[in-house]
């Protein structure tokens, strides 16, 4: 059926084969990229670098991969994927420091139950150590990830050491519900000083529209914003398409993403639409219709994005079906990514779903927004200021429009 369809498709819209995903986001001036869970596949590798002018490890640089002790870290598994995104000029996101979940064994349980005062420290070495790593390497990092709770109650309080749906360890051992959760700020403030070059992200799910939850993620980053220490918002985008658009999992409307983008932009923050996926039902398999909604879905997407000028990057998690993490943590669901699992001359061969992230490029409005504002520099670096006030110096690169990035020499 796709097969029949889209070169029908692609002839009535004018675009050729030879527009990738990267070089129609190059000329609109946004980067679109992937989680990526290694670099050692031939297929995935081509299709990673034809496709994608951005880059993020899917598990490498989480602090259970990075920091194997109270002083040890091992890095060899996310400096083949940095490496990889920065010999290729790629967008490279950094994914992630303060987080509920996949903690080293030695941080989590509760064996390791430090003062306050030592979790700051030990928070404060970490994050040094790792940015120094990467210091040149890196556009942009989530520096904290889901510091609100998954049933939208409020924030992680830290009421265990589990990575149970309100808990954070992170929350517990700062005593944060008592002390204002200044273990974001500060986190924020440990990774400015360690590198003033970089982008600074709170990143989260289910609050990508407007509702209770956007509304606490939204009340963090305005808070951060204005002491300065963050410059963007990351938006994970795990998203459902079903019969229904309704739900609490995964739900998202349009409209509403339109309006959350808005008032996000109006902040002064940039957004990055970190972990874009959309899973379907795939047991039974999904009809023609489910395919078709999935597609307008992605395009939608990409439409909003390109529709606000703030919105710069559109990271799917993961590149083809196979590799996805939906499968195994969404039972019977799947097929969320852009390409499938079959190949030809070297690549993933791409779903109905990229057809319509494609369109999504080519077009120049959505539901009467013009889509195509976007033809300029990236200027995200020259309203950033250090915390004395001072302007950050905007780094000497930019991906997409110089090819190579200037790495700082250890
Ligand atoms: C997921 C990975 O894709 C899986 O391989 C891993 O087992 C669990 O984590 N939000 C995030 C990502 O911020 O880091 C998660 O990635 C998906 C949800």
């Amino acid at each position: 059926m796709r097969f029949l369809f889209v070169p029908a498709l692609l002839i009535c819209a004018g675009i050729s084969h030879a527009q990738t995903l990267k070089s129609l986001a190059q000329s609109r001036g946004i980067y679109v990229g992937a989680a990526a869970s290694g670099v050692t596949n031939a297929t995935y590798d081509t299709t990673l670098n034809r496709e994608f002018n951005g880059i993020v490890c899917e598990n490498a640089m989480k602090f259970g991969s990075i920091m194997t002790g109270e002083n040890a870290f091992s890095y060899s598994g996310a400096d083949a994927i940095v490496n990889f995104g920065v010999a290729r000029g790629m967008y490279v996101r950094g994914h992630n420091f303060i987080w509920h979940k996949q903690m080293p064994g030695w941080f989590s349980g509760t064996t390791y139950v430090p003062s306050r005062d030592s979790t700051f420290r030990m928070m404060k070495k970490y994050i040094n150590n790792v940015m120094a790593h990467y210091r040149g390497k890196i556009n942009e990092w989530d520096i904290v990830n889901e510091a609100v709770a998954r049933d939208s109650s409020g924030m992680r309080l830290g009421s265990g050491y589990s990575d149970a749906s309100q808990n954070s360890k992170w929350a517990a051992l700062t005593d944060a519900p008592n002390h204002n959760f200044d273990y974001i700020d500060s986190a924020f403030a440990y990774a400015r000083r360690a590198d003033s070059n970089v982008l600074l992200i709170y990143n989260d799910y289910d609050c990508e529209g407007m509702g209770k939850k956007s509304n606490y993620v939204y009340n963090i980053v305005a808070g951060l914003k204005n002491k300065g220490l963050v410059d963007g918002i990351g938006l994970q985008c795990h998203f459902y398409v079903g019969p229904s658009t309704s739900g609490s999992n995964g739900a998202w409307v349009p409209a509403e993403m339109v309006s959350n983008f808005q008032r996000l932009a109006a902040l002064g923050l940039r957004i990055s639409l970190t972990e874009v996926d959309m899973r379907i039902q795939t047991n039974p398999a999904p009809d023609s219709a489910l395919l078709a909604k999935q597609r307008e879905g992605y395009k939608t997407l990409m439409g909003i994005c390109l529709a606000q000028p703030a919105c710069k990057a559109f990271f799917t998690w993961g590149v083809n079906d196979s590799q996805s993490w939906i499968p195994g943590a969404f039972s019977g669901y799947g097929q969320a990514l852009l390409f499938d699992n079959t190949s030809a001359n070297g690549v993933y061969n791409r779903k109905a779903v990229y057809y319509g992230v494609q369109e999504a490029l080519t077009a120049t409005s959505i539901w009467g927004h013009k889509t195509n504002l976007k033809i300029i520099a990236d200027d995200h670096q020259s309203h950033r200021f250090d915390l004395r006030g001072r302007l950050v110096t905007a780094l000497p690169y930019n991906p997409i429009f110089v090819t190579k990035k200037t790495v700082n020499p250890k």
